[in-house]
């Protein structure tokens, strides 16, 4: 086999923005009609389609769930127009369809791609603690430590003080105690009903008004995220965090050490990782889809590619 065949190609980066881009017109037909699965729905088929004209050979490790539940997407579909370069894909058509239902901003249509066989898959495994700065302060970062001692060290590496720092939180009931803690560090902080893989990649890049991403989320999502993380050379460490009674039973069953480091290298192994965004409704970070008149539509994305570190962010201009 042709070395061509093993390591994905620079121009896949800008392909994979078309595809986040279809999928993002499409789910923001239903910004705001309070209908979740229409909106991932029109996003899965979009997306599907636009994979289909991808040069690579694309096995899909974090999908929408599997085969029997998710019809498209699920986990092990085989994605991809079936030449180029084996990889393993991730994709969250909608990142946020609460967000998109309700009409509030950030939500993104997303998806990663790294070398085949180089992404983790996480199995029962739902919810995972996550920590995610950028590359100034990655080896700053010790998950094991609380926040209060992890804020003080990343302050230290950014050589700021740890009041000016921003920290990215879900605002769920389960992170009260972090929230608490966070305030009485001093440290500011971004609240967000959903959404944790943008704030990974606020948090990851620097100068967004996001400095770090602290909390428990979806580990799917962790494994998206883990993607643009390695693409921007940044820090992240996650350890597996059972949320709901099956999940803690499953992976007790399975003998699962929750303690472990999920590391950037366990999430992604691959530093030949891609990774493409594209707003759905109005963001701090990205844009919304905008439709204008005559059927033009204008688009917001950032692509990137940790081969070279090349950050993109590219406005798409269609007409429908
Ligand atoms: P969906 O787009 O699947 O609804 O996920 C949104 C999200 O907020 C993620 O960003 C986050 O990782 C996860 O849900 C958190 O899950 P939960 O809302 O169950 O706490």
């Amino acid at each position: 086999m042709s070395s061509e065949h093993l390591k994905p190609d620079r121009n896949l980066a800008m392909e994979l923005v078309r595809v986040t881009e279809a999928a993002a017109i499409s789910a923001a037909r239903f910004m705001g009609l309070g209908d979740k699965e229409g909106g991932d729905g029109a996003a899965v088929d979009a997306m599907r389609a636009f994979l289909k004209t991808v040069n690579m050979q694309g096995t899909v490790i974090i999908g929408e769930g599997e085969k029997d539940e998710a019809p498209m997407l699920y986990n092990g579909e085989q994605v991809g127009n079936g030449k180029g370069p084996k990889v393993d894909v991730a994709v969250d058509p909608v990142e946020g369809t609460r967000l998109l239902a309700y009409g509030r901003p950030n939500s993104i249509a997303v998806i990663g791609l790294a070398e085949a066989g180089s992404m983790w898959d996480p199995g029962d495994s739902f919810y995972m603690n996550k920590l995610v700065v950028e590359k100034k302060a990655k080896d700053a970062i010790d998950i094991r430590l609380s926040p209060t001692e992890n804020l003080h060290r990343i302050a230290e590496a950014l050589e700021r003080e740890v009041a000016d720092l921003t920290v990215f939180v879900l605002d769920k009931a389960r992170h009260r105690e972090l929230i608490a803690e966070i305030r009485k560090a001093g440290a500011r902080i971004s609240l967000h009903t959903d959404g944790d893989v943008l704030g990974a990649l606020m948090a990851a890049i620097p100068g967004t008004g996001v400095d770090v991403l602290m909390g428990i989320g979806g580990t799917p999502e962790g494994v998206i995220a883990a993607c643009a993380v390695k693409a921007l050379g940044g820090g992240m460490q996650g350890q597996r965090a059972p949320q709901k009674e099956e999940e803690k039973r499953r992976l007790a069953e399975a003998g699962v050490d929750l303690s472990e480091i999920l590391t950037l290298e366990k999430l992604v192994r691959s530093d030949n990782t891609f990774f493409a965004a594209t707003g759905i409704t109005e963001g701090s970070f990205l844009e919304g889809v905008h439709f204008d008149r005559r059927g033009g539509v204008t688009t917001h994305s950032i692509v990137m590619r940790s081969a070279t570190g090349s950050i993109r962010f590219v406005k798409g201009i269609h007409q429908l």
